[in-house]
């Protein structure tokens, strides 16, 4: 991989994951019952410290990044910053709205002139990532296995720990590859597939976070579901290009169901027991998912 696009991708993908995994962090510390003082501060711990490396890949992303993943909303969306601080103060955990502020203000690439210490620098922002990684998948996994054998109490379904933890798992297998220096490579069928079940399951997830007066939204939710599942089943070898058209479609529908739910939610207009940051994020996922798409197509 040339030295400028291994810097770029490392950039992006880090500048999206690492805020991904500190607000799942966020997330298990804020849906623990108070009597799991170790297991908050551990979450909080994690968190904290997926924030000191995304305001450190912010501050490094002025300038190198790319139009189209500026463009994309898939770092920052304009609910971000409210959605955090709503949410903040409604569970009373911390989230550093300063990364937000600054990543709102990123600028793209001009005539960027990448050094060797640059290079140097995202290696080990790469590697201090996956370390970091590596603690937070050990520890949702056990919460999980906690769960599962009824030995804690999370306020989240324990399928919605598996989704956590499928996601850092992805973020794992790209970051492996960019440090070896490798483009991150999946099929199209793999790569789509696991997206289409991650938006399939965000649409089962809002469905049972919904207020059960909120039909007209649960239903929707549900056609998604559906709709996605169905692509999954129909991926199997290699996907056509109307399979990346079709994903494409449902995952700009989804995304504007779930733009239209994070507005709902910040003006208080849903009943539901879905935090607004959560919304932003499963809304910046979609986001993702489509360039993602885009580049395929
Ligand atoms: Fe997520
Ligand atoms: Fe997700």
């Amino acid at each position: 991989m040339p030295k400028d696009a291994l810097i770029q991708k490392s950039l992006e993908i880090n500048l999206f994951y690492q805020r991904i995994m500190k607000e799942h962090l966020f997330l298990i510390e804020t849906h623990l019952p108070c009597v799991e003082t170790g297991y908050i501060l551990e979450a909080d711990i994690l968190k904290k410290s997926f924030e000191e490396l995304l305001s450190e890949t912010t501050i490094l992303s002025n300038g190198m990044i790319s139009e189209d993943a500026i463009n994309s909303n898939e770092f920052v969306t304009k609910y971000t910053l409210s959605a955090e601080e709503i949410t903040s103060k409604l569970t009373g955990a911390s989230i550093n709205t300063k990364i937000t502020e600054a990543e709102l203000t990123l600028k793209p690439d001009k005539d960027y002139d990448y050094t060797g210490w640059f290079e140097d620098t995202i290696c080990n922002l790469n590697q201090r990532s996956r370390n970091l990684l590596k603690d937070v998948i050990e520890f949702k996994k056990k919460l999980l296995s906690l769960v599962l054998t009824c030995k804690l109490e999370l306020m989240l379904y324990p399928d919605m720990l598996e989704h956590l933890i499928e996601e850092a798992e992805i973020y794992m297998e790209v970051l492996e590859a960019l440090i070896n220096k490798e483009i991150p490579k999946k099929t199209t069928c793999g790569e789509l597939n696991f997206w289409n079940h991650i938006m399939a399951e965000h649409a089962e997830f809002i469905d049972g976070m919904l207020d059960p007066t909120e039909g007209e939204l649960k239903d929707a939710a549900k056609v998604f579901t559906d709709r996605f599942e169905k692509l999954v089943k129909e991926c199997v070898d290699d996907a056509s290009s109307k399979i990346i058209k079709k994903s494409l479609e449902a995952t700009t529908e989804i995304r504007d169901y779930k733009k239209t739910a994070t507005e709902g939610l910040l003006e208080c207009k849903i009943k539901s027991i879905i935090p607004p940051i959560l919304a932003d994020h499963v809304l910046r996922e979609a986001n993702h998912y489509i360039r993602i798409l885009k580049n395929r197509k």
